[in-house]
């Protein structure tokens, strides 16, 4: 409902189960939907905002909510996509916070501009799509951003971040290292792609290359990956829609050459993949999935069948449902091979939630 002292698209105590992927329930004190920067501003200079805790939302596609929220909670749901400009080797596009980032591959697809078709059904929104830095299938939005404009909710300035001051990393950003992406200190309410006009398709990635050869096809256009690589995640991935689901739970883990080496000679199969600045990642999903957690319930939760690092609700699960099949992962994980597994979605937890001490998951 709409509260006299606020704007009408501010409402109370709002249930975000629709709100996020995993379908987890939780309440938020305050839920303001977002349309355009303007709304935004607005909110950010009104006396009942300032001093709240406040968490911006994307999709919610990469979440776990640990509990009700007492502050606000802002769904950045503004619209609008563009060309920008262009020079002899770039094109400039832009999308806004809350358009859905699969669309806006599909669309740049559709217009002739190649080079993000290896992160098309990527689930989420654009606004939220530098935060974590998604990547698939041999590439991350940091190949591709040039800048991206947040609000700064603490005194309602407005801020160019570039590309090179986001200190991009695998799964990580500026704004997940430094924690704003849960004190709500930025809202991004535009993200600025940079796509190469001189551009070549990847396709190496083991996976594509194996479903281009079994399709007969040996000089993919930037169409075709894309339509192998919806294929491949529809295959795998369980669609939220269906059963719900926050992607990749765990980060797959990045170990030293010595461990990686120890553990591959006791498990030859294991996937390996050296990192350029030292260290070996390793397949969360192979590691899981030589433990048997790979299909199997605990409680409302499992990890699904097609891919063991997604862990999926199957109906009425409790953020301490997740808590305990996390744990149960991560012990069979770390008995069996002595890696320990992080999370990957981003975790909302109320204040008095923490003084409980029930964040970790
Ligand atoms: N594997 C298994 N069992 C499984 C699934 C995979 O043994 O159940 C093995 C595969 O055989 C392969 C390896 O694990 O050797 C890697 O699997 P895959 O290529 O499916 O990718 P992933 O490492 O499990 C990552 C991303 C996904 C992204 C895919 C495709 C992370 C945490 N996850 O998964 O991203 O779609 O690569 O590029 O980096 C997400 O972040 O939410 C997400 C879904």
């Amino acid at each position: 409902m709409p509260i006299p002292m606020l704007p009408d698209f501010v409402t109370s105590q709002v249930d975000l189960t629709p709100y996020n992927t995993l379908a987890l329930p939780a309440r938020a004190g305050f839920f303001a939907r977002i349309h355009s920067v303007e709304q935004l501003i607005a909110l950010v200079r009104h006396p009942e905002f300032i001093g709240r805790r406040r968490f911006v939302l994307g999709s919610g596609s990469n979440l776990l909510l640990a509990g009700d929220f007492s502050g606000f909670v802002l769904h950045m749901d503004i619209p609008g996509k563009r060309r920008i400009s262009e020079d002899a080797a770039y094109i400039y596009l832009a999308a806004a916070a809350g358009e859905n980032w699969s669309d806006f591959v599909a669309w740049t697809l559709a217009s002739g501009w190649p080079g993000l078709e290896n992160l098309i059904g990527i689930p989420g929104a654009a606004g939220a799509a530098p935060i974590q830095n998604i990547g698939a299938y041999g590439a991350e939005i940091s190949d591709f951003l040039h800048q991206l404009t947040a609000l700064d909710l603490a005194s309602g300035e407005t801020l160019t971040f570039a590309a090179r001051d986001c200190a991009f990393g695998y799964r990580e950003s500026l704004f997940k290292r430094e924690g704003w992406h849960l004190s709500g200190r930025y809202a991004i309410t535009e993200i600025v792609l940079r796509l190469p006009k001189a551009w070549r398709v990847r396709a190496a990635y083991g996976e594509i290359a194996a479903e281009l050869a079994r399709g007969g096809i040996r000089n993919p256009t930037p169409a075709q990956v894309a339509q192998v690589i919806s294929a491949l995640r529809a295959r795998k991935l369980p669609d939220p829609r269906q059963l719900a689901n926050a992607g990749s739970f765990f980060q797959n883990p990045k170990v030293s050459a010595e461990l990686a080496a120890a553990l591959q000679h006791a498990h030859p199969q294991l996937p390996c993949y050296p990192q350029p600045g030292g260290g070996v990642k390793l397949a969360a999903a192979w590691l899981i999935e030589q433990t048997g957690w790979k299909g199997r319930n605990l409680g409302p939760v499992g990890m699904h069948e097609q891919q063991a690092l997604v862990l999926v609700n199957r109906g009425g699960a409790s953020y301490r449902d997740v808590q305990n099949l996390s744990r149960a992962v991560r012990e069979a994980v770390f008995a069996r091979f002595g890696v320990s597994l992080t999370p990957e979605p981003v975790v909302l937890a109320d204040q008095r939630t923490e003084d409980r001490g029930q964040r970790t998951v």
